[in-house]
């Protein structure tokens, strides 16, 4: 295979932090690369200067089908026929995938340059289509669910690819698609693999790495570390490249005393996608949530939060929550991650510190003010603690790498001590180090008495950490998985999938 793309020596220093030092890379004619690392570890940095959007430090060479390369320029990317899906997805959130589309290609006018409406959404209906996403192109983007948000995305980047489109870059495509539109995507991905098209991804998943990826970059505190066949890897030596030394997850053992009264109740809860669902989670027990999208997984704890309404009880240590009113619910010590963070949660102009305090900032007051000392000593214990990338609590937070910033928002909910804590998708775009110390926290928020609700779409991630695991279907709890009932030989997590398989026939994709 001939290497279109080569990268010598590229770097990039920010104010206070080398994000990228002395990257050797390529890329060959129709393979698919993966590029992975932890949290900070430079992935998207060398996406954005290939994209033009960062600046490289000088002493780089670059040369794209054996010709120099001016790496930092959008143009020269664009007409090399580099194409890119950043990590935020860069959608222009307020109008329809119809428009997003457009924005980037340019609509098709008639007389009077007059936009051809009808044309236009039978365009992105079909670029949609193609990808195997059947979606409705015409509501704002922002109602759409994470999957077709994704598929937008790269429909965007590869509407003109009847013209030359050598490379696509997706910096981590996967993070918040549940393993069904994972698949679809890398269907998509082999139909551009097989008309000779490059595609370089980025992953925190590594089984996608083995699974679709002909070779893998690692990178390590912004140097690469390797570029290896995947053929000549296997899980336990690329996770050792990636953290830089084995990588154990702890086996639980939890003492749950079934005759205490339950610190979560949820009875005959009824909200969007949700039909009368109940059940209980005791203190010191973690309770996970299995389903397929649109199966009342990804509604439930956005439910019980009061971001999205609901009818029906909620009650914590026995005292009815109050529907829709999200800080009477952290007052009564219910604390909630929402999926979605960067999304969600993240305050992007304020400090890493501000985001850490933001939810209980009494805690650090002396008297009436304000006590930004001990404000900063907490959010360094929280650095510290969840191993977070960056130059300090003072950083503004959008300075931080994905995976870090949803470390910090990790760290908010965790502080406040809760009686019930919320966790959906907890280490969506974490990475697999980052991972093991999040599921140690929840280990120790469970010792300290809180009741969990996990609701994830990986299921390994559920049998590490739950004691029973509910599946949903169509809004309602079809099946329990215990992690001490089932048979010998399978695994929590295979059980957890067989359930799902089960059901997911049934399911119509949204
Ligand atoms: N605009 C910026 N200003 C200052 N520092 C930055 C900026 N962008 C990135 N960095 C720093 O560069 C480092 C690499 O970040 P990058 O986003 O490339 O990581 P990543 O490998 O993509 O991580 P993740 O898996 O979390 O997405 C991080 O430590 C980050 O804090
Ligand atoms: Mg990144």
């Amino acid at each position: 295979m001939s290497k279109i793309l080569q990268i010598w020596s590229l770097s990039k220093t920010f104010p206070g932090q080398v994000a990228l030092h002395e990257a050797t890379f390529d890329v060959e004619e129709g393979e698919v690369h993966a590029l992975v690392g932890q949290n900070g570890s430079g992935k998207s940095t060398l996406i954005k200067v290939l994209a033009g959007f960062h600046q490289p430090d000088p002493g780089h060479h670059v040369t794209m089908r054996d010709e120099a390369f001016d790496i930092g320029n959008a143009q020269a990317a664009q007409a090399a026929g580099i194409r890119f899906v950043h990590q935020d997805l860069g959608l222009v959130e307020a109008v329809s995938a119809v428009e997003n589309l457009a924005l980037g290609f340019g609509y098709r006018t008639g007389f009077g340059r007059r936009i051809k409406w009808r044309e236009e959404t039978k365009r992105a209906k079909q670029a949609l289509l193609d990808l195997g996403f059947d979606i409705n192109v015409r509501v704002p983007v922002a109602a759409l669910g994470g999957a077709a948000r994704t598929g937008v995305a790269i429909a965007r980047a590869l509407q003109d690819a009847d013209q030359n489109i050598s490379i696509l870059i997706l910096d981590e495509p996967t993070a918040s698609l549940p393993g069904a539109d994972v698949d679809r995507l890398f269907e998509a991905v082999r139909r551009l693999k097989a008309r000779g098209i490059s595609v370089v991804f980025v992953s925190h998943h590594l089984e996608e790495v083995f699974e679709i990826a002909d070779r893998v970059t690692v990178l390590r505190d912004a140097k690469v570390v390797a570029t290896k066949n995947t053929s000549e890897l296997d899980m336990a030596s690329l996770i050792e490249l990636i953290v830089g030394h084995k990588v154990t997850a702890a086996s639980i053992d939890r003492q749950i005393d079934q005759s205490a009264a339950p610190r979560l109740e949820v009875r005959g809860l009824i909200g969007m996608g949700l039909s009368d669902v109940s059940f209980e989670v005791r203190p010191g027990e973690v309770l996970g949530v299995a389903g397929l999208t649109g199966s009342g997984r990804d509604t439930l704890i956005p439910s019980l939060s009061g971001a999205i309404d609901r009818l029906g009880d909620v009650l914590v240590d026995g005292a009815p929550l109050k529907a829709g009113d999200p800080s009477t619910s952290i007052a009564s010590g219910l604390a909630f991650v929402p999926a979605d963070r960067l999304r969600n949660g993240i305050i992007s102009l304020m400090s890493v510190r501000s985001n850490t305090t933001l939810a209980d900032v009494k805690r650090n007051k002396t008297g009436l003010r304000l006590n930004h000392k001990k404000e900063k000593a907490e959010t360094n214990d929280w650095i510290r603690s969840l191993s977070v990338v960056t130059t300090g609590s003072e950083a503004p937070i959008s300075t931080l790498s994905g995976g870090n910033q949803q470390k910090v928002m990790m760290s908010r909910s965790f502080r406040l001590n809760p009686k019930v804590l919320l966790l959906d998708e907890p280490t969506q775009g974490v990475d697999i180090g980052a991972k093991e110390e999040i599921h140690t926290f929840v280990d120790s928020a469970a010792a300290s008495g809180s009741a969990v609700l996990v609701a994830s779409t990986d299921s390994a991630e559920l049998a590490r950490l739950c004691d029973r695991v509910i599946v949903m279907h169509k809004g309602a709890i079809v099946d329990t998985v215990l992690r001490n009932g089932g048979s010998g030989a399978s695994s929590m997590a295979e059980r957890i999938d067989q359930v799902l398989l089960a059901g997911s026939s049934l399911v119509a994709h949204n």
